[in-house]
């Protein structure tokens, strides 16, 4: 019943007259601006970094002075001895507060939509989604904490102090997650932001401290991968984090301190499955979606897709295929008209072996260009004839290169996928229901996807997280109704009279 009060916040309609012209005029006032963090310290340090503009690369957006490891202590000790007592606030409390930071996102989601376009390079399109992502952590968390409070023989309590460590590719969405998941749940937080994207993580930080959660309930902490392990994951105040990067970090956390309570959403090499028995036209839309979008930085995006062999030798499928991927528009995300923006830095070295190199029998449907001017921007690109046990079909690229595969039967298809080790997202095209219900029985995955893209996830609607390598801990998803219960302490309270 709780969750009946719940209702998704709509995306922003652009085929309305006026919604184009406000964010242009709102990305007008923020493009080219380099904000500094309002940290004292910042004109009298040496040691200041910067986030660029991946659309240009040579323009700073922000400038902060990283924490070092004695200043993250002191962050954890504040907000241990937290002079709010948040930890016994009530849930209405927190539900209020809550609901006031969902109104001031709301609010301002246009500058939202510019500082993501300024420093994570995502494109208007798909920035405003997470806005209303955003919106809807910060609403539905608190509802499903009374799901829970309200059971006759359990008692919640917080856990303490939580580590958010989030990515640079939902630099808005995923940080919200954690800290709305925390704060409902009773907990403090220290936030601890991808270096790219820290305007953003702190623009986010003020619309909870400008609902008045207290700034020792909630702190932004930018700081180095190599402070924050020093500082926050080996210190032992810090009782759970949350964290949302690669498999190699989430390892690399528990190596340091194996009593973390660790909360992981890790990599993924997901797939598409297309049968004969697929709306091919369809097909080739969600796949083009769901491999290229955010230029394939989503840990969500499908990057192999397994074409059953009549699909594989359809002329027809590969041209249509092409022709969507060749008329995608690459350019600037500062420019509204682009659906394709440059990927966050030039490509690190597995992407750039991803995106240029070919193994035997590989060919290029699509060759994924460098366009010049800038070294992070990349056209689009599918290999065609991946081999199973391959580079491109093991490693996870993050970036938008599509590797296709072939199959026969689906059984051998979903062995393709299983041998990733991965366990994300998995989507199937097709219209037979005995294939689907196959599907659906033995594939690996946190997230299936039937007949539609395989990103986007909706609180809620779609609770996400992964299984396999895929993810750390236990097993709640993200926008789910368990996911606070990880977050809490539960007591279970029997009496004899
Ligand atoms: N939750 C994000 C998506 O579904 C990662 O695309």
């Amino acid at each position: 019943a709780e969750l009946e009060r719940f209702v998704n916040e709509p995306d922003t309609d652009w085929s309305l007259p006026g919604n184009a012209e406000w964010i242009e005029a709102v990305m007008k006032t923020k493009k080219g601006q380099c904000v500094d963090l309002p940290q004292t310290n910042i004109s009298k340090q040496a040691d200041v970094a910067t986030c660029f503009d991946p659309s240009q690369p040579d323009v700073p957006v922000c400038r902060y002075v990283p924490a070092t490891i004695p200043e993250v202590h002191a962050a954890v000790d504040r907000a241990v001895n937290d002079e709010s007592d948040w930890a016994n606030t009530t849930i209405e409390h927190r539900h209020a507060l809550l609901q006031q930071t969902a109104q001031n996102l709301r609010d301002r989601r246009g500058e939202l939509i510019a500082v993501m376009v300024a420093d994570g390079g995502k494109t208007v399109s798909e920035a405003d989604p997470e806005v209303s992502e955003a919106i809807d952590f910060c609403e539905f968390y608190p509802l499903s904490v009374n799901i829970w409070r309200n059971h006759p023989t359990i008692r919640l309590r917080p856990r303490g102090v939580v580590a958010v460590v989030s990515p640079w590719n939902f630099p808005l969405a995923i940080p919200c997650g954690g800290i709305a998941a925390s704060l409902a749940a009773g907990n403090r937080v220290i936030l601890k932001p991808a270096s790219q994207t820290v305007l953003t993580a702190w623009e986010l930080c003020r619309a909870f401290w400008d609902a008045g959660v207290p700034e020792s309930v909630l702190q932004c902490v930018p700081c180095s991968g190599q402070t924050a392990e020093a500082g926050l994951i080996k210190n032992p105040s810090i009782d759970t984090v949350i964290l949302t990067g690669g498999t190699t970090t989430a390892k690399r956390m528990l190596t340091a301190r194996p009593d973390l309570h660790l909360l992981a959403e890790t990599g993924g090499k997901n797939a598409t499955i297309v049968t004969a028995m697929a709306d091919r036209e369809l097909a080739v839309k969600h796949v083009v979606q769901s491999a290229f979008g955010h230029s394939g930085q989503k840990c969500s995006a499908t990057s192999l897709l397994l074409l059953e062999d009549e699909v594989f030798h359809d002329k027809r499928f590969r041209d249509l295929l092409a022709d969507a991927v060749e008329s995608i528009r690459v350019g600037s995300s500062w420019d509204l008209s682009t659906r394709m923006g440059p990927l966050i830095t030039k490509p690190r070295a597995e992407l750039n072996r991803g995106l240029k190199s070919l193994e035997e029998d590989e060919s290029w449907l699509v060759v994924p260009e460098h366009v010049v001017a800038n070294p992070n921007l990349y056209r689009p690109g599918v290999k065609w004839n991946i081999r199973p046990g391959s580079f491109t079909h093991l490693t996870e690229l993050f970036g938008p290169v599509l590797g296709v595969m072939r199959f026969s039967r689906l059984e051998e298809a979903i062995a393709i996928i299983r041998s990733t080790g991965y366990g994300l997202t998995s989507g199937i095209e097709s219209l037979d229901e005995r294939e689907i219900e196959l599907w659906r029985e033995t594939i690996h995955a946190g997230n299936l996807y039937i007949n539609r893209p395989t990103t986007g996830a909706i609180v809620l609607r779609q609770p996400f997280g992964g299984v396999g390598l895929s993810a750390y801990g236990p097993g709640v998803k993200a926008g789910g109704p368990h996911y606070v219960l990880a977050l809490m302490n539960v007591e279970n309270r029997s009496e004899t009279h």
